[in-house]
């Protein structure tokens, strides 16, 4: 996206802390087997904000804050905790919601196992303008093959 340096830096950072807000969720609702209830997605939808007001108490973290609050909204403007839409959520936040979703899609949970990776890329190109931004995308997209080298290589080792 060639991205200004002090951008790339800051969405990097963010990118390790985005979901940092989940340290206030309950254990029993965050590692749930099946389906969360509606109460349940409440709490969990809380954590955008948890987060943001942590990194709000850090004089070097507070500018990130942003991105770690908006990393739930989607393009079309359905997500949390705002539905904000389109270029209305922050650059970094519109590029985490993609990474995120693949993380989440090539990843083990509870209650299943990893999608391959051919079912995450036609997930994301069938997204595109829906959850996420079709610009970043289609970079994605397009640079896919280099991209599945580190994902390939984190699944072998998520998948014994
Ligand atoms: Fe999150």
């Amino acid at each position: 996206m060639r991205l200004h340096e002090e951008l790339s830096e800051k969405v990097h950072i963010a990118a390790h802390l985005h979901d940092i807000g989940k340290i206030g969720i309950p254990d029993a609702i965050l590692n749930k087997e099946g389906k969360l209830n509606e109460r349940e997605w409440e709490v969990i939808k809380r954590h955008p904000q948890i987060g943001a007001d942590i990194l709000s108490k850090s004089s070097h973290l507070a500018k990130m804050k942003d991105i770690i609050l908006y990393h739930h909204e989607r393009f079309d403007g359905l997500g949390y905790p705002a539905g904000l839409f389109g270029q209305n959520i922050p650059l970094g936040a519109r590029i985490i919601a993609i990474c995120d979703s693949i993380d989440a899609m090539t990843s083990i949970r509870v209650y299943r196992k990893a999608y391959s990776l051919e079912y995450c890329y036609l997930e994301l190109e069938k997204n595109l303008g829906k959850m996420y931004d079709p610009a970043i995308g289609e970079l994605v997209l397009e640079h896919w093959k280099e991209l599945i080298r580190t994902i390939g290589t984190k699944m072998d080792s998520d998948n014994p």
